[in-house]
């Protein structure tokens, strides 16, 4: 496929930054192109791979399924679907799951869930509130709770009494809440945001808020859930049960899957006939997402991951000190970390290719790192190494280290 490049510009609708490289393998955390080189790669398909490339259990796990069957409709039970959803009601608040196809279905269903909450109580209680720099998906109704103008504003107009507030302002959610409100939706660490943790403050009023309004709280873990951020949901540190919780990427460790889990007294809101997906909860997806939750929730997996990510972040942070012009902030936990590097964030991406890195920019300014959960402190330890080395090649590094 010599000419790879030229056909995917012929056939493919032109929506994605294509990097100018052709990958024919992975294994573990490297990918490997069809020159040969070898990259580490510090993305995991936006944080979908999370145990990495090539892992045993995922191929075992679709080998087994496929023997059975690849599909099956959703008017019969099917038993990997089942042992998915016990293991996330097993290992979670919620009390039932829906499966749907990616992010934004699993968001779509949250929305109607909470739409039909809201008229169950009041024909006028529709309002649903969510985030500036959120992103929750690219249909309606992931765009439309996403609070960046840049992804919606070609589509207007969106779906209506949706409103965004200011990142952690407890004084703009207090003058925006009210008995017409039925829903927030919220990311605990803002992936496309740049990498932005919401305050504890603003949990706890949220929470207040949400018993004086009676609306409920969507937390959308999409990119940091099942071990992205150190424990096996983002929202566990703030001592709190969400309404809802929506998942996809790292679920199906590659195959296409979406999640809305749902606590007990909502169990009953979405009726047979109000929702559904044909491909929703695919067998394969499914058999794959059971290894998955089976190897986070073993002991000590979760333990190595902040082990490991308190590790890179002291490194980062000493190396920050080494260039503080360049390296202006560095956020997140778990392996959800951004790197604030001002306007060379896609110069540095473009370097790290010839040393062997595959970087992710998100926001513009931030070098998101999301590496395979069980990268290895060697492969730590050779990122930082090649990201140093990038740095120091930078005209502007004020190199203070010698
Ligand atoms: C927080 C969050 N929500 C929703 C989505 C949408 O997921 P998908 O691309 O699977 O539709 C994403 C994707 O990046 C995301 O990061």
């Amino acid at each position: 496929m010599e000419n790879i490049f030229s056909h995917d510009k012929e056939c493919i609708l032109n929506l994605y930054n294509r990097m100018n490289l052709h990958i024919v393998k992975g294994e573990g955390s490297y990918l490997y192109d069809d020159q040969g080189n070898k990259y580490l790669d510090m993305f995991s398909g936006i944080a979908v791979n999370n145990l990495g490339h090539g892992k045993t259990e995922i191929k075992e796990a679709i080998t087994k399924q496929l023997e059975n069957y690849i599909h099956l409709s959703n008017f019969f039970v099917s038993e990997p679907v089942v042992n998915l959803a016990k293991l996330l009601v097993e290992n979670s608040f919620a009390s039932k799951v829906f499966f749907a196809n990616s992010g934004t279905e699993a968001n779509e269903g949250a929305l109607k869930l909470v739409k039909k909450y809201g008229k169950s109580i009041s024909e006028d209680k529709v309002e649903i509130l969510s985030f500036y720099n959120s992103f929750h998906g690219r249909t309606f109704g992931g765009m439309t709770l996403t609070g960046q103008d840049k992804y919606k504003e070609s589509f207007a107009p969106v779906i209506p009494h949706v409103k965004h507030i200011e990142f952690n302002s407890i004084e703009e959610l207090r003058s925006q809440v009210s008995d017409k409100t039925c829903g927030f939706f919220l990311e605990i660490i803002q992936g496309e945001g740049g990498i932005r943790e919401v305050s504890q403050a603003f949990i706890d009023e949220l929470l207040l808020l949400s018993k004086k309004h009676n609306f409920l709280i969507v937390v959308d873990e999409i990119q940091t859930g099942l071990g992205r951020a150190g424990d096996l949901f983002a929202y566990e540190k703030y001592g709190f049960s969400p309404d809802v919780v929506t998942l996809a990427k790292s679920l199906g460790g590659g195959l296409p899957i979406g999640a809305m889990l749902v606590g007990q007294h909502l169990e009953k809101v979405l009726v047979p006939g109000d929702h559904g997906s044909t491909f929703g909860g695919n067998p394969m997806a499914c058999a794959v997402g059971e290894s998955i939750l089976n190897t986070i929730t073993k002991e000590n997996f979760l333990k190595e991951v902040k082990a490991k990510s308190t590790y890179l972040v002291e490194k980062l942070k000493e190396m920050q000190q080494g260039y503080p012009h360049v390296i202006k902030d560095i956020r997140g936990r778990g392996f959800i970390i951004g790197i604030e590097v001002g306007q060379q964030a896609n110069e540095i991406k473009t370097k790290a290719i010839a040393h062997g890195l595959l970087l992710n920019v998100t926001s513009g300014t931030v070098i998101r790192l999301l590496p395979a959960l069980t990268i290895t402190y060697l492969e730590i330890n050779e990122f930082l190494r090649e990201f140093k080395n990038i740095i120091r090649g930078l005209e502007n590094c004020h190199d203070s280290v010698k």
